[in-house]
């Protein structure tokens, strides 16, 4: 397996592979170009032919060839294998993939989980049990081809129609336990039907595959929505309901609409708006964003209207947001008990509230209004606090004026009374000195630290072996970097030939994972590189001058620190020697 992997990696170049999906151009040792896994109109999607790797600085996605065919394809490892083998004309042998017993049971209850949904949508179309669900369907203006899309259907009300039905197709019971869709008895003989009398929704993964069933209930009966329990196919933290039907309506417009529920998704995708998916209640997890993630960088959230549908879009956002996606809240009116309601009532209301659903700040404004009266006193300190500090984190100026004039309009008070109340907040700084590298993109920032070691990578062996010379242990205080020097030291200074693929054999992931990032990096000096060697020269001269000082100063002040306690202890001895070791230092520093 292995074998196979690195024969399929070798006979695809990366470069080629992604020019397929994204136009690469050459900037230097490495190929850049518009990352397809985030909008973005600068390039910071990085390729290294040198390495076989890709990384996006915007959206921080990057890994090899499998990775990319896996995150551009939206596949698993297996799969994205067999499309490069494909590819590379390389044969995989079937022993390569056998399956374990897990993976035979999944396929199994796919399988029938794919016939039960068949046996529900027979029942609703064409049997006269189904007539009242179907009914329902047309007085939710289910069109009939939605109907076939989604492979709706209708559980008779029966206790076993269907493991009647299942049994006769020769599936053995311990499987259709299996498929969650019947439950054992109290007296543990024998299992009765899980939907019974019950609208059926099927559940399908990213792959279209049945891997569940929600059942309505069509009169009062609790709950109102039935659903199937976990099983080999089916993890609720990792599902999101309509992605097969919407991934690629997702990619092409570059955003998902995520609403809450099943009917949320159907309505809305029936009348054009295809991006969309459900997280199946209120309670978004993160392992439904990381499978949206493979897909999409931005989020549009469309929860119901409701209080809790308000407060789930705040946790939505912030888990959004922290998992680095780029997060807009729609607002409808409460006109609209959720995104269903309001496109079958006014679907153009819908297109422009989706159209209009901006800022993340007009959302907290909405919430703050609807949480707050703000005419009472008590209740505008409230909505106060809890609007400044997000107002505080804005950084463009006319951005930040503009929610200015909004929060003093709400709470009626002058904006030099809102400009004085966010002094309290400041702004962040991120720690230590750093240095963004490229004014136009939106590249990383990184320590001077970490600096030097890029430039060390990408100069010639004997500018980068003077400068190793230069340095030493000492002026490395980030671990992961300092870890990084030692070896690049030990490795130039010793072989003939310096090959990055080989040095990065010798690193532990965490060092990998900073090498390759330093590779990847564009470094603007490095433009000039081919005319004027003089240049990398002087800008490394520049960043050691800055790295020594730092140590430098980090020295002087270990030196103060011995000195003190030497004071203390009056070992006159000692105190000179080291007032005379300050004094060297601090001459070197101002140099
Ligand atoms: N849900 C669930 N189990 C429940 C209730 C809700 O799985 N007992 C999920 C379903 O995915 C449902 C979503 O949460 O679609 C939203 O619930 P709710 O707003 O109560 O239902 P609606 O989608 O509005 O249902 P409908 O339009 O059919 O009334
Ligand atoms: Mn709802």
């Amino acid at each position: 397996m292995e074998d196979t992997i690195k024969e399929i990696k070798s006979r695809v170049d990366i470069v080629n592979l992604i020019n397929e999906y994204v136009p690469l151009t050459k900037g230097g040792k490495n190929y850049k170009g518009l990352c397809p896994f985030h909008k973005e109109n600068t390039p910071s999607f990085m390729v290294s032919p040198e390495l076989q790797i890709f990384k996006c600085f915007g959206c921080d996605k990057g890994g090899d060839s499998i990775r990319f065919v896996q995150e551009i394809e939206g596949l698993e490892f297996r799969q994205a294998l067999e499309f490069l083998a494909g590819k590379a004309g390389v044969a995989l042998k079937t022993s390569a993939f056998t399956r374990s017993p897990d993976e035979m049971k999944a396929k199994k209850i796919l399988e029938l989980n794919s016939l039960a949904a068949e046996y529900f949508q027979y029942i609703l179309k064409n049997h006269k049990f189904g007539k009242k669900a179907l009914a329902y369907l047309k007085d939710r203006d289910i069109k009939d081809a939605a109907i076939d899309i989604y492979k709706i259907g209708y559980a008779p009300n029966s206790w076993d129609g269907l493991i009647r039905f299942l049994l006769k197709r020769g599936y053995d019971i311990s499987l259709i336990a299996a498929s969650g869709l019947v439950v054992p008895k109290d007296n543990n003989k024998g299992f009765y039907d899980r939907f019974r009398g019950r609208l059926i929704i099927p559940l399908r993964n990213e792959r279209g595959e049945v891997v569940g069933f929600s059942g309505r209930s069509l009169g009062a009966s609790e709950p109102k929505y039935l659903n199937s329990p976990e099983t080999l196919v089916f993890k609720k933290e990792r599902f999101l309901y309509n992605l097969d039907l919407a991934r690629s309506e997702i990619k092409k417009k570059k955003e998902a609409i995520l609403v809450e529920g099943y009917f949320d998704a159907i309505t809305p995708f029936q009348e054009g708006f295809k991006n969309v998916v459900a997280s199946l209640g209120t309670s978004l997890t993160s392992g439904q964003l990381s499978l949206l993630k493979r897909f999409t960088d931005t989020l549009i959230i469309f929860y119901d209207t409701d209080t809790a549908g308000i407060e789930a879009s705040k946790r939505a956002l912030n888990l959004a947001q922290s998992a680095g996606m780029d997060v807009k809240v729609g607002i409808l009116s409460d006109a609209f008990k959720d995104p269903d309601e309001a496109v079958r009532k006014d679907k153009m209301y819908f297109g422009k509230a989706l159209e209009s659903a901006a800022s993340v700040y007009d959302f907290y404004f909405e919430y703050a209004k609807k949480r707050h009266n703000v005419k009472d006193a008590l209740e505008k300190k409230k909505a106060a606090d809890f609007l400044l500090p997000i107002i505080s984190e804005i950084t463009h100026t006319v951005h930040k004026a503009h929610y200015i004039k909004e929060l003093a309009d709400l709470l009626d008070v002058s904006e030099e009374t809102i400009v004085q109340s966010l002094k309290k907040y400041g702004t962040n700084f991120g720690a230590g000195r750093s240095y963004s590298l490229e004014k136009k993109v939106s590249s990383p920032k990184i320590s001077s630290q970490e600096y030097i070691l890029a430039l060390i990578l990408s100069s010639p062996k004997e500018l980068a072996q003077k400068t190793l010379y230069k340095l030493s242990s000492d002026d490395f205080t980030q671990e992961i970097a300092n870890a990084v020097f030692v070896k690049l030291k030990d490795y130039l200074l010793s072989k003939e030939r310096f090959l990055l693929r080989n040095f990065c054999l010798k690193l532990s992931p965490h060092e990998n994972e900073l090498v390759e990032k330093l590779h990847l990096m564009e470094l603007p000096v490095l433009e000039f590189l081919e005319e004027d060697e003089a240049y990398l020269e002087k800008e490394i001269k520049k960043i050691f001058d800055i790295i020594n000082k730092e140590t430098l100063r980090r020295k002087m002040r270990e030196v103060s620190y011995l000195l003190k306690q030497a004071e203390k202890r009056s070992d006159k001895r000692l105190v000179s020697e080291l007032q005379e070791e300050f004094l060297r230092l601090s001459k070197k520093v101002t140099k």
